[in-house]
């Protein structure tokens, strides 16, 4: 076979080129033949080119275009000729040009195809995975993977250009913690023990604070044994950062130069030199999530003051009970939020009509899946109308605070009122955020995909009790430095400590996580114990670290971005499966290859393994 080499691409080609001889390969994207003219457009990730074979081309070309199937390999030659003016495509960059072929040699024939190129809608997910090869030629993932290229490169540019070094650390290592489970590697040389995959370079780049690299990023791999879901995956990339010598405010700045740099140089959008910020109360108080997306605004509101005037004793119960459960911590000497009466109004002018009962149905079902114990409603009835101010639902309950209901909410006429109660004011606030971000996809209020509304989320929660293991643990992870303020309370109020730790929030998603580190190893140590850790345990699994901490260990603080989740973002994308290049499943299994898969009787041996059932 003749190697042809290209001497364009497939998307190059303009009327400026016309009467060159130009040699492309391709795929074939499409032939059309039209009364003895063929028209093949040819395909490469440059984009596509129309090439033409005339009626009166050789006999032996011909045939061989009339074998030529979708997707088969090809290298052509040929003369670039303007189109005629009616025939010039504006939608398509070579839309100008075609090219009049001469020669044509078949690089690779193509079988049936599983699914057609570009309509992955046709083809289920594990069909794409599986002929994952051939999903990737489709433009959409073409751009996704580029975009991702151009992602990474930028933030390579900006990172190096601010003096952070990109630095490698092991991928078998000894456990770090993030909360998830580890993958593990079983050691052939010592048997018994095994390697954990990274969850994040965490420990390691704290590490490499301690050995004087004050700035250091690394595009880094880090692996997650937990549940797949759109956002997730087992194995994903982190834009992993660590500075020293820095507090909050210099970690924050920094994010947002990079985040600032990375979306005008991949998207041409420029962002805001400084993004929102909220208090995780703040966010949880307002959205009821600390995620919010902040691309509409449709803020949760407290009722309370009205539900204890009011008549309607689920929402006194739901009151009183919390006043009970917060009184009986206080005791105990920890501090409880109490209960909540959130509401929630819907402006008439966003729902295109009134909302049905059985739309109200549905979103009661969806707070519900929050834990909620129900959500309750009324209506503003419209202008002009002779009852009452507040109609339907539990309106009969406020008959008598109409008109103050009305103007504190600030809502109008037509506007639906939902509302939650509960005795945790967490569950009711989590409940009608979650109805909150519903009624943002169901009415569309996030004004598209191309809109980015960032937000830190600060003033985290230290720590989180885990109500099933009776015990505190670490909301972020355990190396979070603790507000100076928290210190001296640590042990006694462990529910009030506030860390110094950031997430940065994009249009609903977590895009990344952080912290100031712990670097005294005193303080370690009694976080460490707070989290259940006793001294042995800790020194078992973290010891390396305290002991570095020892040697002055500077001040430091980092940041990790999720790359996935950057660019599925930027992407318009809902899934990170749409920006990576080989996902896995949600089951975590590869249909390409089959992974995870058995391995021989003498593998495991090697590795001193037996499986048993
Ligand atoms: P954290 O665990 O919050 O923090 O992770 C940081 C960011 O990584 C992304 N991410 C994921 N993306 C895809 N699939 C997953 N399974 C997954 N898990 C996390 C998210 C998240 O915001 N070491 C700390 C960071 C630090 O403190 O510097 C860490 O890993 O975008
Ligand atoms: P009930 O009186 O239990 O039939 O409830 C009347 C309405 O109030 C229903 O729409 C319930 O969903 C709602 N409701 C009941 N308990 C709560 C609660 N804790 N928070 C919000 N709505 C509630």
């Amino acid at each position: 076979m003749e190697l042809m080499k290209r001497t364009a691409t497939c998307g190059a080609l303009r009327s400026g080129d016309s009467g060159r001889t130009v040699i492309l390969n391709g795929w074939v994207h499409r032939r059309r033949d039209h009364g003895g003219i063929s028209f093949i457009n040819l395909r490469d990730r440059y984009g596509i080119t129309q090439a033409v074979v005339g009626q009166d081309a050789p006999a032996e070309l011909k045939a061989l275009v009339a074998d030529l199937r979708n997707e088969y390999c090809v290298a052509l030659e040929g003369l670039v000729r303007r189109r005629p003016d009616d025939m010039v495509n504006p939608a398509m960059p070579t839309g100008e040009i075609e090219v009049l072929v001469t020669r044509l040699v078949i690089l690779n024939r193509c079988d049936v195809l599983p699914f057609q190129i570009g309509d992955e809608s046709s083809a289920g997910e594990d069909l794409r995975l599986k002929y994952r090869y051939l999903d990737l030629r489709s433009a959409g993932m073409q751009n996704r993977i580029r975009l991702r290229a151009e992602v990474s490169f930028a933030v390579r540019e900006w990172m190096t250009a601010q003096g952070f070094y990109e630095i490698e650390t092991p991928t078998f290592i000894k456990s770090t913690p993030e909360g998830a489970r580890d993958y593990l590697v079983p050691s052939r040389l010592y048997p018994g023990k095994f390697y954990a995959l990274p969850q994040s370079p965490q420990l390691y780049k704290q590490l490499l604070m301690a050995a004087g690299f004050d700035k250091y990023f690394q595009i880094a791999r880090c692996y997650r044994d937990e549940d797949a879901r759109g956002d997730r995956q087992p194995e994903f990339t982190q834009i992993d950062i660590e500075m020293s010598f820095v507090d909050r405010e210099d970690v924050l700045a920094m994010t947002e130069g990079l985040m600032a740099h990375v979306f005008k140089k991949t998207l041409g959008v420029e962002l805001p030199a400084k993004f929102r910020r909220l208090t995780w109360e703040e966010a949880q108080e307002r959205y009821g999530s600390d995620k919010p997306d902040l691309r509409f605004d449709l803020p949760l509101q407290d009722f309370g003051p009205f539900a204890e005037a009011g008549g309607f004793q689920a929402f006194k119960d739901a009151l009183s009970q919390g006043e009970a459960a917060r009184q009986a911590a206080a005791q105990r000497g920890v501090k409880a939020a109490g209960g909540a009466v959130k509401a929630l109004v819907v402006p008439a002018a966003l729902m295109p009509a009134p909302y049905s009962r059985k739309q109200i149905e549905e979103l009661e079902a969806h707070a519900k899946i929050y834990r909620a114990k129900g959500l309750a409603w009324m209506k503003v009835a419209p202008a002009g109308s002779p009852g009452p101010v507040l109609e339907g639902g539990v309106s009969k309950f406020f008959a008598d605070q109409g008109a103050a209901i009305v103007s504190a909410l600030g809502a109008a006429p037509g506007d639906l009122i939902l509302l939650a109660a509960d005795s945790r004011r967490g569950v009711a606030n989590t409940a009608l955020g979650a109805v909150r971000s519903k009624l943002g996809r169901d009415l569309n209020l996030s004004g598209g995909p191309s809109r980015f509304e960032f937000v830190w989320i600060v003033d985290f929660p230290m720590f989180e009790f885990n109500e099933e293991e009776n015990r505190w643990e670490a909301a972020h992870h355990m190396f979070t430095w603790p507000q100076e303020k928290y210190h001296a309370s640590l042990e006694s109020d462990p529910g009030s400590v506030k860390g110094d730790l950031y997430d940065l929030v994009l249009n609903g998603f977590e895009l990344a996580s952080g912290s100031i580190r712990i670097h005294d190893p005193e303080l370690q140590k009694r976080i460490f114990n707070i989290a259940g850790f006793d001294n042995a345990e800790a020194e078992r699994r973290f010891g390396f670290l305290t002991e570095a901490f020892k040697y002055g260990a500077p001040p430091h603080g980092g940041i990790a971005p999720g790359l996935d989740r950057l660019v599925m973002i930027m992407a318009g994308e809902t899934s990170i499966k749409e920006v990576i290049a080989f996902p896995k499943n949600s089951f975590a299994v590869s249909p390409m290859d089959d992974s995870p898969g058995t391995v021989d009787a003498r593998q495991l041996n090697d590795l001193h393994l037996a499986i048993t059932d």
